[in-house]
């Protein structure tokens, strides 16, 4: 494969620093920027005439399409269920003819998601896969695809390719109002117009790693991480601890912040560092209540938030990550950056072998 690392350590990190310019080209393959509208792209479905959209991936992948749920059902008030492939495969869910399927994979190979697809085929109902492999067999047996143009891949854990699916899965969710009468002309363009500046807020983004780096020595000492988030920053938290455990081998939770209570908090001590993803958002103050909880009984807190959500969760962090300010819907695919860094920075400073972690493979064709 003719990739390589340019001026960078590992191919992960050089597939981080992509973002900005791949979440542009992906949006701008969905999105006319120009008229504020969702560009007329084939789907295989009819958003109007389905009451229900079954979603199913593996992995970081998974993790988008949780995040895709919350889009589809707030916006166009459809109906998701999200399932892990290798669960979704065996459950026998019945799947109503009014129901369409809708894959998410980066490699277009993994072997559960593949087998999920072959359920749907078989139960007839139309199929669509969210692939960065265009010739992948996912995408040959689709009856269409949303293409995701994050370029090759190369880490083994997923960075770009999860920002290019959250940045088409904002896209479907804003064309799918817009078919379903649950968003106006000018509440899909004001969406147009935030996701136009996804790339702009990527790249500043980035430029929080030096403040990152010093977080990551800190982890480094530490044997396990929990991660809260609300909302949609409920699955950002679970990429965070898959990212970190699958490359720095340090034991990390991602958790529901509400959930705080019925379990997690138990572990809490002044041993322990709690990453909190909490960009300002209709559950902001919900968060900060946990993250007192938390604060109560000594966890250290890594706090990921706007200037005006540090002020105003006025907590004594042990470090705080300062974001811009954006859109509720950019925040998603904005904050993953700062999650996947935190990841990195803590490898490199384990010394693992990043963009192939033991016993990982970067696609898993067989079951
Ligand atoms: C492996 C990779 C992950 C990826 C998952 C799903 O576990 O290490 O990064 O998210 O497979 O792969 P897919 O190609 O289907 O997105």
């Amino acid at each position: 494969l003719l990739v390589d690392k340019g001026n960078h350590r590992h191919f992960m990190e050089k597939e981080i620093h992509e973002q900005p310019e791949v979440i542009a080209h992906t949006l701008a393959h969905y999105l006319d920027f120009a008229s504020g509208g969702v560009k007329n792209f084939e789907t295989p479905f009819d958003f109007a005439a389905i009451d229900r959209l079954a979603v199913s991936a593996c992995g970081t992948a998974y993790l988008a399409g949780l995040i895709g749920k919350y889009w589809f059902e707030r916006y166009a008030r459809l109906p998701v269920d999200i399932d892990i492939a290798s669960e979704f495969r065996y459950r026998e869910m019945p799947l109503s003819q009014k129901s369409a399927a809708l894959f998410v994979s980066q490699s277009g190979e993994t072997a559960d998601t593949l087998a999920s697809l072959r359920y749907c085929r078989s139960a007839g109902i139309p199929i669509a896969s969210i692939v960065n492999v265009r010739d992948s067999t996912m995408a040959r047996e689709s009856d269409g695809i949303f293409p995701t143009l994050a370029g090759p891949e190369i880490g083994v854990a997923s960075t770009k390719a999860f920002t290019c699916q959250l940045s088409i899965f904002a896209a479907l969710a804003v064309r799918a109002g817009l078919e379903r009468g649950t968003l106006s002309r000018e509440q899909a363009a004001d969406f147009v117009r935030a996701l136009s500046e996804a790339p702009r807020y990527a790249a500043q983004a980035l430029k929080l790693e030096g403040r990152i780096e010093k977080v990551a020595r800190a982890l480094s000492q530490v044997r396990h991480v929990l991660y809260l988030g609300r909302d949609t920053s409920y699955p950002l938290a679970l990429e965070g601890a898959l990212k970190l455990k699958e490359i720095s081998y340090i034991h990390a939770e991602g958790y529901a912040a509400g959930e705080l209570k019925h379990g997690p908090i138990a572990l809490i001590d002044e041993q322990m560092p709690v990453v909190v993803i909490a960009p300002q958002d209709r559950v902001f103050d919900k968060t900060v209540s946990n993250m007192q909880e938390v604060s109560a009984r000594g966890g250290r807190i890594v706090l990921i938030t706007d200037e005006e959500g540090a002020a105003r969760a006025s907590l004594d962090c042990f470090e705080t990550i300062v974001m811009p300010k954006m859109p509720e819907l950019l925040a998603p695919i904005v904050y993953a950056l700062p999650v996947q860094m935190l990841a990195y920075h803590t490898a490199v400073v384990m010394g693992t072998d990043v963009d192939q972690p033991r016993n990982l493979a970067k696609s898993v064709t067989v079951e």
